[in-house]
Parts: structure tokens; sequence; C-alpha cells
């Protein structure tokens, strides 16, 4: 099995020096130092950044008593970029920064349209068709670009996915992010929504600094919302309503997760070809040759759906979550007052030798029913908990099913000669960047 080590070299390729300097730098260490912290000064302790002080968590027990003690409103601290942004423009917050009796109506709708089971029926066989033209577009670049089976930016791919996949299932609409030759209009849409996570990383620190003085981090991510939002309501357009807009705004979080998990997965598979060979023999024993795969099908799948729970273990898009407490509460025995921000770290705990075996292996079988699970379920919550948790959780899953199936049954998936293990680095969400030293070779 391979080993996911730290200490491991980065591959990386087609980044401008001065991007790779500032993420060499402590934006991309966040995840190590957090993993220091925690080992030096035990799961919990405090830190200040600047003049906020925050409660750092990494140990299931602690996050399940936080959790448990929730009131009716549970807060996440909101992005404070996205909120200046669109405070200056004039535009909704959205639900991921809303609180209180406000949030708790957006969210109602959102939950009514989105989380529920008999909802599914509705977008499942429209993720699993934009799962096939996504295959189609990897299969037409590698062909067009390389001679080596590669794909140049292939995590724009994933991205084009999941903005399809997601605009199929909020609002009905495709943006036409996969077809084959794409419009000046639409690179330049992939493009923003790329620096809009990029800058908003940098701007995870005094944002309102950069605003006041208009550094060029800010003016990027400002012109990189503009031209995302133009092309939403361009398509919005057709449905012009304010619920509709605010819950579209909920896919803003949903759509660079997903297409992380898959960039990811791909990278995973290709380096583990025992794995690959045994979720390949499942879809292919599940699903008929040349038959689209519904949800029937998938339901039928276990070694897959334990694949995508492995899969966020290792790399948990969002690594750390976080609360602002709506109450005094107690955490550990310590009285911990209420508007404190407290961070759970996610990645930390997914990484702890104490919770998991090989914790920095891929092993998706420890996810299968039938094996011994000695972990607590608090360790590993790559959707969060409770009535905050992610709303489009179900989306999600049936969307990295559709996309892991289609890829595996469609491709060999093998790294590239002399490729290195990809380290995961933070952008906001965790990632590994846009080039994977991954072959696409056809079956
Ligand atoms: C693999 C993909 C995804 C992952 C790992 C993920 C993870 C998360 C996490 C950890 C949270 C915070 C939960 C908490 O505070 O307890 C969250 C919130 C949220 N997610 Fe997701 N998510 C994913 C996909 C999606 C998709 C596809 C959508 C939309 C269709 C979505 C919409 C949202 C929204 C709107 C919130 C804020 C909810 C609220 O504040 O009430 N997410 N997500």
């Amino acid at each position: 099995m391979m080993q996911n080590s730290f200490l491991s070299p980065i591959f990386k390729t087609g980044m401008s020096s001065k991007r790779r300097k500032l993420e060499n730098g402590c934006i991309r260490r966040i995840l190590q130092i957090k993993r220091r912290f925690h080992a030096k000064y035990g799961p919990m302790f405090r830190e200040r950044l600047g003049p906020v002080t925050n409660l750092s968590i990494a140990d299931p027990r602690l996050v399940e008593e936080l959790f448990r003690q929730e009131g009716k409103y549970p807060n996440r601290p909101p992005y404070d970029a996205w909120l200046l942004y669109k405070d200056m423009r004039k535009r909704t917050h959205g639900i991921s920064a809303t609180s209180g009796e406000e949030w708790r109506k957006i969210r109602t709708i959102l939950n009514n349209g989105l989380a529920r089971p008999r909802q599914a029926s509705t977008y499942v066989q429209d993720l699993s068709t934009v799962a096939g033209r996504m295959v189609n577009r990897l299969s037409y670049l590698r062909d067009r670009n390389t001679t080596d089976n590669s794909i140049p930016n292939v995590h724009r791919v994933m991205n084009s996915w999941s903005i399809e996949s997601i605009g199929k299932v909020l609002v009905g609409e495709s943006f036409g992010a996969l077809e084959h030759d794409l419009s000046p209009e639409m690179e330049g849409f992939m493009k923003s929504i790329e620096d809009m996570w990029y800058t908003g990383h940098q701007l995870m620190v005094f944002a309102n600094v950069h605003k006041r003085l208009n550094t060029k981090i800010w003016k990027t991510h400002v012109q990189s919302w503009d031209t995302i939002l133009e092309v939403a309501d361009n398509i919005f357009e057709k449905k012009r309503n304010e619920i509709e807009r605010r819950l579209a705004t909920g896919g803003e979080l949903g759509t660079a997760t997903s297409a992380n998990v898959m960039s990811m997965a791909m990278h995973l598979l290709s380096q583990n070809p025992e794995v690959q060979k045994r979720v390949r023999a499942e879809v292919d024993n599940v699903c008929g040759e040349g038959e689209e795969m519904t949800l029937d099908h998938l339901n039928n799948m276990p070694y897959l759906k334990a694949v995508k729970k492995e899969v966020l273990r290792l790399f948990p898009t969002i690594p750390t979550n976080a609360r602002v407490l709506t109450e005094d509460t107690f955490i550990g025995g310590h009285l911990i007052p209420k508007n404190t921000i407290v961070l759970l770290n996610t990645f930390t705990m997914c990484r702890d030798p104490e919770e998991f075996n090989n914790p920095d292996e891929f092993i998706p079988e420890r996810w299968l029913r039938n094996e011994v699970r000695d972990f607590s379920p608090f360790t590993s919550l790559p959707f969060g908990f409770g009535a905050r948790s992610c709303p489009g959780r179900r989306v999600a899953e049936t969307m990295i099913y559709f996309g892991i199936a289609n890829i595996v049954r469609r491709f060999e998936l093998r790294p590239t000669k002399n490729s290195t293990q990809v380290k995961p680095f933070v952008r906001t969400v965790l990632t590994l960047g846009n080039e994977l030293p991954i072959e696409f070779h056809d079956r």
C-alpha cells in the first residue's frame, strides 16, 4: 500500500514561480502546523490569530461533546472575503453566511429540496448522464493534447463536472462547461472559479485590510466573483426568483469540494492498482456493458462506497470545520465562553494512529460492514454534523459514486512515469492542485 507521508516530495507543475513561492509558505503548511501543535499541546488548545482567539480541538470525544450540546441555531464563522464582496455589490449573503432564524428559514427550504431521499429520484439520472459526459471530455482532452495519455489541468475537468452536476440539481440548467470546445466566456468562467478560491484563501486573514488597501489580491478576488456571478446571472435569468438565487449560492462550497474529492479519488486509485481493480470488478459485475448507471446499480456497490469514505478520510476537503458558540459551553471540563470560535481539526483526527491503523494508507476495506471498526464515528465527519451539516451530502455522494464508477469503467488509471506522491494543501478547501500525475489508458 502506498505511503501518504507528509515528508514525501511535492509534485507540482504548471504554476507560476510566484504562486509556488506563496503556496510553499505558511498557506500550504497550515495543516502540518496544526498537526504539530496538537502533538505538542494536546487535543485542545487556544490560539490567537490577530485580534481573535480560537479554540482548536482534535479529539473525537471533544467533538462529540460539542456537537451534542448544539442548540437550535448552530453557527459557523463566515468567510470574511465573500461577505465583504457581497456587501460591496449589494448581493444576498447566501446560506453559509447567515445565522439564527434567517438561516433556519433558508435551510428548511434547502433541506426539502436536496436532502430528502424521495427528492433524489428527480436528479439522480441527470447526475449519471453528466458523469458520462465528464468521461467523454477526459477522453477528448487526452487524445487532443498529449501522446503520453496524461491530461493537462485535469482538475479543471473535475470543476466542470461539478458545476454541471450541481447546476442541474439546483436550477435544472446546464452551464455548458463540459462541451468539447469551450467558448471564451466559459474558459473565463472556469479560470475565475480557480482565481476566486485561490485569492479567497489568501484573504482568509485580514480580508478587510486587503479591501481597504485595494491590494492586487483583493482586486483579483473581486474580478473573479464579478465574472462568476455575471455568467451565473445569465443562466438564472430564466428563473429569476429570490429564493432560487439564495439556494444557488449554496452551491459555491459544493462545487470546489466535490471536484477536489474526484481529483483525489483518481489520484489514489492510480497509485493503488489493487483497489482500482476491485472497484472496477464491482462496477462491471453490477452494471452491464453499455448500460447507463442508475441508483439501483449504486445501491449494490458497497466497495465503491467504501472507496469514497476512505478518500474523504485521507483527504477531507473541508479539513477544518468550525463553530461559533451560541452559548457558554462545557468542553473537556472547561467552560468555553459564548461567541468563541471552535476549530474542529478533521484532518488531524483522520490521520490519528490512535484511531486508525496505518492512518496514512489508502485502505477502503476498513469501511466494509463485516470489518471491525474501532474508531469513533466523530473522527471522520467530512460533511460535518447536526442541523448545520452539509445539505448537499446526498447529492455530492451520488455525484462521486457516478464519477468514480464511470471513470474506472472507461479508463485504467496509471501513475505517470517518475511521478511522486502528490501532497494535499489548503486553498480554502483541501486540494491536490490542478495537475495530477495520472495516465488515462483505455481499457
Ligand atoms: C464531497 C463534497 C462535499 C463536502 C466534503 C462537503 C462538506 C461540507 C461541510 C464539512 C460543511 C460544513 C458542515 C458543518 O458545519 O457541520 C458543508 C456545508 C455546506 N455545504 Fe457541503 N460539502 C460537499 C458538497 C456539497 C454540495 C454538492 C452542495 C450543494 C449542492 C453543498 C452545499 C453546502 C452548503 C449550502 C453548506 C452550508 C450549510 C449551512 O450553513 O447550513 N455541499 N459542506
